[in-house]
C-alpha cells in the first residue's frame, strides 16, 4: 500500500481490543484532520505572508537562511533543524495572529483568580490573541519580530504567555503535525515566488471562528527562478 495517511488508518491496530478501526472512525480521523487542521494552517500562513510583505527586513533574512541550507531544493523533513529562522516566521505569525484566537475551560470548582470569584460550572475564555500581544509577557508585542523565538526572549518559551495551540491535556493533537507543514510550505513556496501587496490598505482581524482578515489579501507573485 501507499504510504499515504489513509493507508496508514486501515493498518491501524486498536491497542486495547487488537481490532482494526472502523469505517466509521476512520472517516472520523480523517474528517478532523481536514476541519481541525486545514483552515487553521492555511490563515497560518495568509497571516506569515502578509507580515513578511510588511517587513522586507524579516523577507530578506529567510530567503538567506532558505539560499544557504536549501539552495533551490524542495525541503524535506530532514532540513527542518537547519531551518530556525523559517520556524521562527511562523511561529511570529501565530503569535500576532492565532489563527485560534480563543478557547475555553469549564471550572471543576470553585476558585479566586485576581479577585474574581468563579463558581464551579462556570466556562472560563482564553484568549491567544490577547495575551501574546499584552506587553506583560512580550517586548515591543505589537512588532513581527520573529528574532524573538530564537533568542528566547521572555514570552517566547512561557506556555502561558504563548499557547496558538493551547494548553494542557487538551491542547492541539496536531501541533508539531502542523508547525512542520508550515515550515515546508513557507520554505516551499517563498524559494519558488516574491508576494507583494497589491494595496496599502490595513488588514484588520475578525475573530470568527477563527482570525481571518477582514477582507480579501490581494497579493502578487513574482517567480524568482526566472
Ligand atoms: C497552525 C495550525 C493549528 C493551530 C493554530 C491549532 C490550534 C488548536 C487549538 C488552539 C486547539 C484547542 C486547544 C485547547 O483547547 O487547549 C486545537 C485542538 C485540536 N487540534 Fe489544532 N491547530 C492547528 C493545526 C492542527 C492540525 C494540523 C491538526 C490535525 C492534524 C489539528 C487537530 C486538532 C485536534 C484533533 C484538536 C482537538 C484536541 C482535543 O480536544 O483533545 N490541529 N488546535
Amino acid at each position: 500500500m501507499p504510504p499515504d495517511m489513509l493507508s496508514l488508518l486501515l493498518q491501524t491496530v486498536d491497542e486495547e481490543t487488537g481490532e482494526p478501526l472502523s469505517a466509521q472512525e476512520i472517516r472520523d480521523e480523517i474528517g478532523i484532520f481536514l476541519t481541525a487542521g486545514h483552515e487553521t494552517t492555511a490563515l497560518g500562513l495568509t497571516w506569515a505572508w502578509l507580515c513578511l510583505t510588511q517587513n522586507p527586513e524579516v523577507e530578506s533574512r529567510l530567503q538567506n537562511e532558505l539560499g544557504q541550507v536549501l539552495a533551490g531544493r524542495t525541503p524535506s523533513i530532514a532540513d527542518l533543524a537547519q531551518l530556525p529562522y523559517t520556524q521562527a516566521v511562523f511561529e511570529e505569525a501565530l503569535r500576532l495572529y492565532p489563527p485560534v484566537w480563543g478557547f475555553s475551560r469549564r471550572a471543576v470548582d470553585d476558585d479566586t483568580i485576581d479577585g474574581y470569584r468563579i463558581p464551579a460550572g462556570a466556562r472560563m475564555m482564553l484568549s491567544p490573541y490577547v495575551t501574546q500581544r499584552s506587553q506583560r509577557y512580550w517586548e515591543e508585542p505589537m512588532l513581527f519580530r520573529p528574532e524573538r523565538f530564537l533568542v528566547g526572549e521572555e514570552g517566547s518559551d512561557q506556555p502561558e504567555a504563548y499557547l496558538p495551540f493551547g494548553v494542557g491535556p487538551r491542547q492541539c493533537i496536531g501541533n508539531r503535525f502542523a508547525l512542520m507543514e508550515g515550515v515546508i510550505l513557507l520554505a516551499t513556496i517563498a524559494q519558488q515566488v516574491q508576494m507583494r501587496r497589491l494595496d496599502n490598505e490595513p488588514v484588520a482581524a475578525t475573530a470568527l471562528t477563527t482570525l481571518r482578515p477582514q477582507q480579501p489579501v490581494y497579493l502578487s507573485t513574482e517567480s524568482r527562478r526566472m
